[in-house]
């Protein structure tokens, strides 16, 4: 029994990575990158560095700047007919996870053609499109080093998982420094995810012992320092374990897969537009109690990892620890529930049955320890919408 583990082929990794953008491109052989990115980092003056430093070391980009939150198709027409009609070698994502995945999907498309919905789970995209260099913004999406892109189909409110070695970026550039300027929400939200992501990683059917390394690296270094980081935003070793940890969370879930927490995520994201990472918040811990007794070996080592309980806790005691911090920290990073976001209350309910359906057809839970049938999700739907 073997696993496959795909990775970038260049990290750099730690204060000012971003700025070897040029060397990285050299090195890979590349010369005329498109940047593709959103308004907000144009606004916050992080496009123009990176233009800076490429026109410096004699290197012509152009840039795209219109991806959009929770990508659809049409969000990235413009993109894929740029890449089209440009001439370029390369392409630089840079952003939260937004960006990086529609910058994923212009990648393909921009050589393949075609539409994103025939390349969606269950195809697995060998193509190799134009080489990705993500720049990570948050902390995060693991988008940087995940073989996932995730394209909402607006005809159905559909978010559609893609898969595959297509869609794994040549190089990523984790740099904390990008995120000391996080606003308290987006690094509550992004943090959350990562940590959802190390712990549906390790408890995963699809759990391997390389996935697992990394999985709980990453929980050490997310449990002590979220936090930390949403309360003190210039703090800036916590912001630096933050990125380490979402980073190796995203290879985690890369070689493992995701479970049911964003199984029953994406579809909450794509029919009331709620932020991922706050719908796996929303989640997290309903689906966590639902799941525990299935793997309570596993959810004990993740509470000891988080720093939610002691080494020496038997798994019982670890178990009803993790549940409590995982309630904490959802109070103390002011998560609202579906109810408090605003959603309303009778199509959320109205729609659980669709949404139950959509997330089985995702096949993350599938992976989950403890498989749903489509009453239990509609029921966990429900459980969720007004959590204490
Ligand atoms: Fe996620």
């Amino acid at each position: 029994m073997s696993n496959r583990i795909i990775l970038p082929r260049l990290l750099e990794v730690g204060a000012g990575a971003s700025r070897k953008a040029p060397e990285i491109l050299t090195a890979l052989g590349c010369r005329k990158p498109l940047i593709i990115t959103d308004r907000m980092m144009v606004q916050l003056g992080y496009v123009g560095t990176l233009q800076a430093v490429l026109s410096e070391a004699g290197l012509d980009s152009d840039l795209f700047a219109d991806t959009l939150p929770e990508p659809t198709e049409a969000s990235i027409i413009a993109g894929v007919d740029k890449v089209k009609a440009g001439r370029y070698d390369s392409i630089i994502a840079l952003g939260g996870g937004s960006p990086i995945d529609s910058a994923k999907a212009i990648s393909i498309l921009g050589k393949f053609g075609g539409q994103m919905r025939d390349y969606k789970f269950p195809r697995d995209v060998s193509e190799q499109g134009l080489p990705i260099i993500a720049i990570p913004t948050t902390a995060g999406t693991g988008s940087e080093v995940t073989r996932f892109t995730i394209i909402t189909d607006a005809d159905k409110d559909e978010k559609m998982l893609c898969v595959g070695l297509g869609f794994m970026p040549v190089a990523a550039l984790v740099d904390y420094e990008l995120t000391l300027s996080l606003p308290a929400r987006v690094t509550a939200d992004t943090g959350i995810d990562a940590l959802t992501h190390a712990i549906e990683a390790y408890v995963s059917a699809k759990a391997n012992p390389y996935s697992d390394s990394q999985a709980l690296a990453a929980m050490r270094l997310i449990g002590p320092n979220l936090r930390r980081a949403y309360h003190t935003p210039d703090d800036r070793e916590a912001r630096e374990a933050m990125m380490l940890g979402s980073t190796l969370a995203g290879v985690a879930f890369s070689a493992a897969s995701v479970a049911l927490v964003h199984g029953m995520s994406r579809p909450i994201g794509a029919f009331f537009h709620v932020p991922h990472g706050l719908s796996n918040a929303m989640l997290l811990p309903k689906v966590t109690a639902f799941s525990l007794d299935s793997a309570p070996e596993r959810y004990a080592d993740c509470a000891r990892a988080i720093g939610a309980a002691l080494q020496s806790d038997d798994n019982a005691t670890a178990n009803s620890k993790l549940l409590a911090e995982l309630r904490a920290l959802n109070q103390e990073l002011k998560v609202p529930s579906p109810a408090e976001f605003g959603i309303e209350k009778e199509r959320y309910f109205e729609l659980r049955t669709t949404m139950a359906e959509q997330a089985l057809a995702s096949g993350s839970p599938g992976n989950n320890p403890r498989v749903p049938t489509v009453d239990e999700l509609i029921e966990l739907y429900a459980a969720v919408w007004n959590q204490e």
